[in-house]
């Protein structure tokens, strides 16, 4: 369990100072995947160090299982610190060490006795499925295996918090995924408590159980990703949505940047809006996916409908949200934006 107080950072004194993190408050229970996303620049891995105690707050505090560690006497705070295992975007492993050599470090320095350090070394190697390279040098390693080195030597003091400071950014999709599915097994195995750093929405829809938003040091929004999924109004959970490409509608029909509004939503919605309105809808990109067990998602329709207050309703009877004229749509996240009607390329990108 970790929560922070009114934790503040602030860089500098009197008229250079700059304040990075501004009274930031979040409550991250044990066994629960924390997802904090915004631009470069908004305080990210500031928080994280913060959070991992290499930065002392300004003000504020971070309670990790009941214990103030911001006001903790610098001794204590080394003990503390033990509690938290950080991965980064690079492993940044010792070259001259094989992975197992690598994973052993923190066990060393704390003076485990080289038999336990051996046992704990083989444990965290086979569940960070890494079994076969235990003794291959960084150099022999791919980045998500270097990555997998990296989370488990995080691991070796047995922390209760792990935070991931754009753990997966510099992986390619497939090897992301396969590190969310080991984080989100390890969260469940250890009951650790998650704070996942990234800008990657895809990674945050596929790891997250809560998203806050952080911009200019304070955080501008946060809830449930499955509520943030579900509401139309919500700028975070437009952003998360995926970026839709989506083909151009039929000259007499209007364009409808449709999204999914309730945990509810009937699978053969289509058919259902097309019979109701009494006339052809036409599907022109889609991308739905279940997360947390829910179908959420968005979808580009071209519709001949009369009126838009009827198109409105309609969405609204099947717990879907309904946006007019995608084309001048300039909102945050999946909106698509300015449709091409011309030419042999029918799709285009959503908005940047
Ligand atoms: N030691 C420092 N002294 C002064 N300013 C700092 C210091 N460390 C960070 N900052 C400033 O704090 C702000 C936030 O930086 P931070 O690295 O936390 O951003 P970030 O959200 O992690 O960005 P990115 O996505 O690019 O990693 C930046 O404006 C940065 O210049
Ligand atoms: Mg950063």
């Amino acid at each position: 369990m970790i929560s922070l107080n009114e934790l503040t950072k602030t860089y500098g004194r009197g008229a250079d100072s700059v304040t990075v993190l501004d009274r930031l408050n979040f409550e991250v229970g044990a066994g629960e995947i924390f997802a904090v996303t915004g631009p470069s620049g908004a305080g990210k891995s500031t928080l994280a160090q913060c959070i991992n105690l290499l930065e002392r707050p300004t003000s504020g505090s971070v309670v990790v299982n009941g214990e103030d560690l911001s006001s903790l006497p610098e001794k204590r705070l080394r003990a503390a610190r033990r509690r938290i295992g950080t991965v980064f975007q690079s492993a940044s492993l010792l070259s001259r060490r094989t992975a197992s050599e690598n994973i052993a470090l923190p066990l060393e320095y704390l003076g485990v006795t080289p038999g336990e350090i051996r046992a704990r070394v083989g444990e965290l190697i086979d569940r960070v499925g890494l079994g076969p390279k235990a003794h291959s040098y960084p150099f022999q390693l791919s980045g998500g295996q270097a990555q997998r080195v990296g989370i488990a030597r995080a691991l070796a003091l047995r922390p209760a918090i792990l935070l991931a400071d754009e753990a997966t950014s510099g992986l390619d999709p497939d090897t992301t995924s396969s590190v969310v599915e080991l984080l989100k097994q390890l969260r469940t195995d250890l009951d650790l408590t998650v704070v996942f750093i990234t800008h990657e929405m895809d990674t945050v829809r596929q790891i997250a159980d809560s998203v806050a938003r952080l911009e200019r040091g304070r955080i501008v929004e946060t809830g449930a990703l499955v509520d943030l999924l579900t509401d139309h109004g919500s700028p975070l959970g437009r952003a998360l949505q995926p970026r839709l490409r989506f083909a151009a509608a039929d000259d007499d029909a209007a364009t409808w940047y449709v999204t999914y509004d309730s945990a509810d939503v009937p699978g053969d919605w289509i058919q259902r809006v097309s019979v109701d309105l009494a006339v052809p809808v036409h599907l022109l990109g889609a991308s739905v996916e279940t997360v947390h067990g829910i179908n959420t998602g968005s979808a580009t329709l071209g519709i001949a409908a009369a009126s838009d207050d009827a198109v409105r309703a309609v969405l609204a009877k099947y717990g879907l949200s309904g946006t007019p004229d995608a084309s001048r749509e300039t909102g945050v996240g999946g909106a698509p934006v300015s449709p091409v009607r011309s030419g042999a390329v029918p799709a285009l990108e959503g908005a940047a």
